[in-house]
C-alpha cells in the first residue's frame, strides 16, 4: 500500500505511540483489503462510550487509555490517548441513568461506566451525540466527502442521500481514524464501487414511512450487499422516508448505497446511476410484492395482545415526535402496554420545548434517548408481543429478545398502545 510521508511519520511514532498504533491498525486493515492508499477523513462516527464487562475490566486494570488502546485500536500498548485529531461523534450507546426505572438495564456499574466514559472521551473531543442518526443533529457531511462511519442505517443514509463516502466501519477502524484523520480508500470510497447493480421498478403506491420501509426491505432482500437503483412513480420522499428505506435495506440485506434517479445526488438520471452502462432489466415492485413484504414482516405475530410498542428506529425525527403526540393527545395507554419513542437527545430538547414530550408522557408513554431495545437488548419486563413502525426493529428484535412482532403504521402502533390490541392492516 502506498503511504504518504505523513502516514509514514505517524507509523514511525512522530506523533506519539497512540497515533503510531492507530496507523499500524489502518495499514494492516488496508493491506488486508488491497487498498492502494489511505484517504483523508475529517468526520468520524464511532463508538467509544458503549459500556461492557470487558471495558470495565480494562478500565480497572489500566484506566481509560488502556480501554481505548485495546478496544478502539486493537493494541496491547500502554500509552496515553491524545485528543481526537478530527471531528468525531459517539453513535448510539446504552440507556443512561435517566432510563432508570423504565428500561431494565444491566448492572448499575455499567450505567456509571458509560457516564464516566462520556466525561473522559468528551474531553478528548468525542461529541456525545448518542444517536444512530447523527445526520439529524448537525453531523451532515457534504457530497463527495470521505468519512468513517459505523452503524448500517447511518452509513447507507450518508452514502446515498448525502453523497458522502464511507464503508460500514468498525469500533477499531473508527478509533484509529479519529486519531489519524485517515481511512483505507476502498469500497464505497471509490466511484466505481458506488454504481448501481440492480434496477427495481416501482409499480405501486409508495408514500409514507411504512411504504418506504417496505420498499427498502424488498430491495435489501433482493440485492443483499449490492446496490439497488429504484425507479418508478415515487413522488418526493423526505428525510423520514429515506431513513426508513435505508435502514430496512440494510437489515434484510447489507445495502450501503442506493440510488433514486432524480432524487439522490449521484443519480440525476437512471442511466447515470449505472454510469451510462446498459440499465439492467427491471425487477418489478408492484401490489403483490408490497403485500408479500408486509406479510413477511408480520409473519412473527400470532397473538394480538400487544405488551410493548416501539417507535423511533432509526431514532425519530421531530415530525415523528409531533405526529406521535397528536395521536396520543388526551388519551391513555392501555394498562398492560408500554410505548417507548426513541429520539436523539438533542431533538428531545426541542420536543420538550414544543410541549410534545409532555403530551406523550401524559398518555403514559415514554420519550427516550441514547439507545434502543435492539442496541440495549431490553424491553419492558414480561414483553411477549411488540409492535413497531420500523421494518428494522421488526426484523431484529424477535431474534434478539425472542418476542413476537407486529409491523404497521405509526397510527396502527399508537392504536395498539391505547387499546392493547393489534388491529393493523395493509391499506
Ligand atoms: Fe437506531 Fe436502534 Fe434502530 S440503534 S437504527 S434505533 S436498531
Amino acid at each position: 500500500m502506498n503511504l504518504t510521508d505523513s502516514d509514514k511519520a505517524m507509523l514511525d511514532g512522530a506523533e506519539g505511540p497512540a497515533v503510531a498504533a492507530a496507523m499500524d491498525l489502518l495499514v494492516r486493515y488496508g493491506r488486508a483489503l488491497d487498498a492502494e492508499h489511505l484517504c483523508d477523513v475529517r468526520n468520524v462516527a464511532g463508538t467509544m462510550t458503549q459500556p461492557s464487562p470487558a471495558k470495565a475490566r480494562l478500565v480497572a486494570e489500566g484506566g481509560w487509555d488502556k480501554a481505548y488502546a485495546v478496544l478502539n485500536l486493537d493494541s496491547d500498548g500502554d500509552f496515553a490517548i491524545p485528543d481526537m485529531r478530527v471531528p468525531t461523534c459517539q453513535l448510539q450507546q446504552s440507556f443512561g441513568p435517566d432510563a432508570a426505572g423504565i428500561a431494565p438495564h444491566p448492572a448499575h456499574d455499567l450505567v456509571q461506566l458509560q457516564s464516566d466514559a462520556e466525561s473522559f472521551y468528551g474531553r478528548k473531543g468525542v461529541n456525545i451525540l448518542a444517536t444512530c442518526t447523527p445526520y439529524q443533529v448537525g453531523n451532515i457531511p457534504v457530497r463527495g466527502e470521505h468519512v468513517a462511519w459505523m452503524e448500517s442505517s447511518a452509513v447507507v443514509y450518508a452514502n446515498s442521500v448525502l453523497g458522502a463516502r464511507t464503508n460500514c466501519e468498525g469500533t477499531a477502524s473508527t478509533g484509529a481514524a479519529s486519531l489519524t484523520g485517515r481511512i483505507p480508500c476502498w469500497g464505497n470510497h471509490r466511484r466505481a464501487n458506488r454504481l448501481g447493480t440492480h434496477h427495481i421498478k416501482v409499480r405501486t403506491r409508495v408514500t409514507g414511512a411504512l411504504d418506504w420501509g417496505m420498499l427498502g426491505y424488498f430491495a435489501g432482500d433482493l440485492v443483499q450487499e449490492e446496490r439497488p437503483v429504484i425507479s418508478g412513480d415515487l413522488g418526493q420522499p423526505d428525510l423520514l422516508d429515506l431513513k426508513h428505506f435505508g435502514a430496512a435495506a440494510a437489515s434484510s440485506g447489507g445495502v450501503e448505497i442506493f440510488h433514486l434517479p432524480g432524487i439522490t445526488p449521484e443519480a440525476p438520471t437512471l442511466e447515470s446511476a449505472f454510469a451510462g452502462d446498459t440499465v439492467p432489466e427491471a425487477v418489478p415492485y408492484g401490489a403483490d410484492e408490497r403485500r408479500a413484504v408486509y406479510e413477511d414482516l408480520n409473519s412473527q405475530g400470532t397473538r394480538t395482545d400487544v405488551d410493548f410498542v416501539l417507535l423511533g428506529c432509526p431514532h425519530a425525527s421531530l415530525d415523528q415526535v409531533r405526529d406521535t403526540a397528536r395521536l396520543l393527545e388526551g388519551r391513555r395507554l392501555n394498562s398492560g402496554t408500554q410505548l417507548w419513542l426513541m429520539v436523539p437527545r438533542a431533538l428531545r430538547t426541542t420536543a420538550d420545548r414544543n410541549g410534545w414530550t409532555a403530551v406523550i408522557e401524559a398518555a403514559g408513554a415514554r420519550v427516550m434517548t441514547d439507545s434502543c431495545p435492539a442496541m440495549s437488548r431490553t424491553a419492558p419486563p414480561g414483553t411477549k408481543v411488540f409492535a413497531t413502525d420500523s421494518a428494522k426493529q421488526a426484523h431484529y428484535l424477535p431474534a434478539i429478545l425472542g418476542i413476537e412482532a407486529w409491523f404497521g403504521t405509526l397510527a396502527d402502533c399508537v392504536e395498539a398502545a391505547v387499546t392493547g390490541r393489534w388491529k393493523g392492516e395493509l391499506r
